[in-house]
């Protein structure tokens, strides 16, 4: 690795830290300059482009087929006047980029590649600096992941949320109002026309998920972390705003390039710890909990899953935002956004913490004001108690750990024994949940299986398993459910997620089975089944049941091969760590 690593690099003596990198391919004399720059000029620019200024690349995961993402292009042109106005000289490039809604089987499952494309495309090229462009699910983490192994300078631009939903005179949310409606539909309390016309209701304007979904949750803790401009996460979309700060961040790139101010110089343990307490205050998404641990394994800041629910258990819930609460993000941001949240925590976070403004976390906020209470409630009146977001839990069922989220979850179920139904995929569920004699009730302990992050592959959202129609028509909104992949940041339920190891590379949850005993106790922090030790070695010993067959080439083969399980973030084993932005050797 690092002996090939360092035959790569052109003779150090070539190039030092205090020049510029892109002089390595525009400041050449020469055939070789005469190339890197003739073929620049077929776009038109002067050779002022080429004078030594700092390039600058933009990031751009716009596409048609991530919709979120799809105004990406306009907050570009922001971000490019920035640049020039600041000196820089901009160049927009396109990556991979995920569409949570479409792409099957799951977006999670090219998380990872996003984040090779992102490396690879930042060190290969002439860059200087990077703003990153994202907006949907896994677009954010993905570019953070692939930017921070290169450690470019980098400052991110999250795409901003829709404007709120309207249903019928009603705020209605991305994700959570779907899961809602569809269960009044199965329930036979809404009409297939009336769930028909929410469809347009819910987008009507470019952005991303309106809730405290996990993107709203990967901007906020993006800003949290502090690289991204102050009070950038929540401002809409379509407001003018966006532009305005994609503005500044394009001209705030071009002084962090000559400030050599790099994500290894403003990160460390102190802007983990404020993003997982501000995870907290938001109500965020457990996937959060997946993705930061991917982002501080790309930092090699040290972080682990029991940092979640330790680190966040002063915490209260603050930001009153579905799925945990009841406003939507445009509502957050006309509040005040994160820095109304930062000067909220006050000194529970540490305001010491460094960010992209140059300025500290708590230079950042200190004029920030809270203009809604009851959307950002003051720590004095919190929306729920400290605690009340990620719960850690381990038992014989997750020996390496799984989440829950509390405040998601209904209260008279955090500690609940029921008997387990267990369904071996997530089909096998959909087929048999609304079977008349499919044989349940409210105790009992749903488990899907084999959708892990090798399993499935690619740990889709398949965690809220609706409700058996049987159960719903009898009135009942929340069942234990049990599973080793996600739910999406807009859902609700006592949900318990990510368990590790996976069933599929032979965790316990491949030997539990339909009648056994599970108990779940959130207060204690435990998930168990009923099953001696003994007994589970005789299952383990008769064989559990089979994981699916994977692909034997391609992306898939590639990514059952390397993929680490949740606890670590399911990141590939051979990208976590940073491996910088050495000049790679010439080809001509
Ligand atoms: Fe893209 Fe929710 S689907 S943010
Ligand atoms: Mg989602």
């Amino acid at each position: 690795g690092q002996a090939m690593l360092r035959s790569n690099l052109v003779n150090p003596s070539e190039t030092s830290e205090a020049e510029r990198r892109s002089a390595a391919w525009f400041g050449l004399t020469g055939k070789l300059g005469f190339v890197h720059r003739s073929k620049m000029y077929n776009q038109g620019y002067s050779s002022s482009i080429f004078d030594g200024r700092p390039v600058i690349g933009i990031c751009n995961s716009w596409s048609e087929l991530a919709p979120c993402n799809a105004h990406l292009r306009q907050v570009a042109e922001a971000v490019k006047r920035g640049v020039l106005m600041a000196g820089g000289a901009p160049f927009e490039f396109p990556t991979i980029s995920l569409g949570e809604t479409l792409m099957r089987p799951s977006a999670m499952l090219f998380r990872n590649l996003m984040a090779m494309d992102v490396e690879e495309t930042l060190r290969a090229n002439p860059l200087d600096g990077v703003v990153l462009l994202g907006g949907c699910d896994k677009t954010v983490p993905a570019q953070l992941m692939g930017a921070l192994s290169v450690d470019l300078p980098t400052i991110m631009v999250t795409g901003g949320p829709m404007l709120n939903g309207k249903f019928r005179g009603q705020d209605a949310g991305s994700g959570t109002h779907v899961w809602q409606f569809s269960e009044e539909v199965r329930a036979g309390r809404m009409s297939q026309a009336d769930f028909a016309a929410a469809e347009a209701c819910l987008s009507r304007s470019a952005g991303h998920c309106t809730t405290m979904g996990t993107a709203s949750t990967m901007a906020c803790i993006t800003e949290a972390l502090g690289l991204s401009l102050p009070g950038s996460a929540a401002i809409p979309a379509v407001d003018a705003r966006r532009h305005n700060i994609a503005e500044q961040a394009g001209s705030r790139i071009v002084e962090m390039v000559n400030e050599q101010l790099s994500p290894s110089t403003i990160l460390d343990r102190r802007s983990f710890e404020n993003a997982i307490r501000v995870n907290a205050a938001l109500g965020g998404s457990t996937n959060a909990v997946v993705h930061l641990l991917a982002i501080a394994g790309r930092a090699e800041v040290p972080l682990e899953l029991a940092d979640f629910d330790s680190l966040a258990a002063e915490v209260p819930l603050l930001v009153n935002l579905l799925p945990s609460g009841s406003y939507l993000m445009e509502d957050f941001a006309y509040a005040g956004g994160v820095p109304a949240v930062l000067r909220e925590l006050g000194t529970i976070l540490h305001t010491e913490a460094r960010t992209v403004t140059g300025g500290s976390l708590g230079d950042n906020t200190a004029t920030a004001e809270n203009w809604n209470p009851d959307v950002v409630r003051p720590l004095a009146n919190p929306l729920g108690a400290p605690g009340s977001n990620t719960a850690v839990l381990h038992g014989n069922l997750a020996p390496d750990g799984a989440v829950l989220k509390i405040s998601a979850a209904a209260p008279e179920l955090l500690r609940h024994t029921g008997t387990a139904l267990v369904f071996d995929t997530i089909e096998e569920y959909h087929e048999r949940a609304d079977a008349p004699d499919l044989p349940v009730d409210a105790s009992t302990v749903l488990v899907v299986r084999n959708a892990g992050p090798s399993g499935y592959p690619g740990m889709p959202e398949i965690g809220n398993l609706a409700i058996p129609k049987k159960l719903l028509d009898a009135g009942i909104r929340d069942m234990v459910r049990i599973t080793d992949g996600r739910m999406s940041g807009t859902s609700y339920g006592t949900v318990v997620l990510h368990v590790a190891p996976e069933s599929a590379i032979g965790g316990p949850l491949a030997l539990l089975r339909s009648g056994d005993q599970v108990t779940l106790d959130v207060p204690a922090r435990r998930i168990d089944m009923d099953v001696s030790d003994e007994e589970l070695a005789r299952r383990a010993e008769e064989g559990s049941t089979p994981a699916m067959a994977g692909p034997d080439g391609g992306y898939t083969w590639l990514y059952r091969q390397h993929v680490r399980q949740a606890d670590t973030g399911a990141d590939f084993d051979f990208l976590v760590g940073r491996r910088g932005h050495p000049v790679p050797r010439r080809h001509l």
